[in-house]
């Protein structure tokens, strides 16, 4: 079973776990980024990012690899903006979701605190899915790490690999 980590990260949280997935699992690293980076400082992150969550934006993105006939199983990672996954993974759904329709999908999460919920269900709907093999929130895991983070992840990781 090959697994792909696809994900998004503006500030790291996304991208810290990404990473300890991955090397848990053995799985590849597929990071996006959107052509034209958003702002990542002070009230405009927070502005340019949730309007562009809020209206349902694709942004372009950046030329990455990814082979899905290499992959069976597809693990997505985001920042939560405005109660939605950040946007770049709208756009990498868009571009792939006839290449990756017959894949096993999890997800997880990272937020400040609230909307994760209806982030994760926004991401079932772009996919077409009901449910996610395995699902994990975290609270801004690189800035603020807590036992509770960890054990979310290593719980996540076990149902991974069952
Ligand atoms: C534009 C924008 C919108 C955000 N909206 C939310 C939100 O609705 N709920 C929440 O709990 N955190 C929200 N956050 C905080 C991030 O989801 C959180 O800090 C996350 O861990 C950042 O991940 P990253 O470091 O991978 O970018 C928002 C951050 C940004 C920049």
């Amino acid at each position: 079973m090959k697994t792909a980590v696809v994900y998004y990260s503006m500030s790291g949280n996304s991208e810290f776990t990404a990473k300890k997935i991955s090397d848990k699992i053995g799985a590849d690293l597929i990071k996006i980024r959107p052509e034209k980076a958003y702002p990542d400082k002070g009230i405009r992150k927070f502005i340019w990012g949730g309007k562009s969550a809020v209206i349902g934006d694709t942004p372009k993105l950046l030329p990455y690899e990814f082979d899905a006939d290499k992959y069976d199983e597809i693990i997505f990672g985001f920042p939560v903006w405005a109660s939605s996954p950040a946007p770049p993974i709208k756009s990498f759904i868009k571009e792939n979701l006839s290449k990756i329709s017959d894949k096993s999908f999890s997800v997880f999460a990272c937020c400040m605190g609230g909307g994760a919920k209806k982030a994760i269900d926004k991401l079932k709907n772009y996919l077409f899915i009901s449910d996610f093999k395995a699902e994990l929130t975290l609270i801004d895991p690189k800035d603020k790490p807590s036992k509770e983070n960890d054990k979310k992840t290593d719980e996540f990781i076990s149902k991974i690999l069952n």
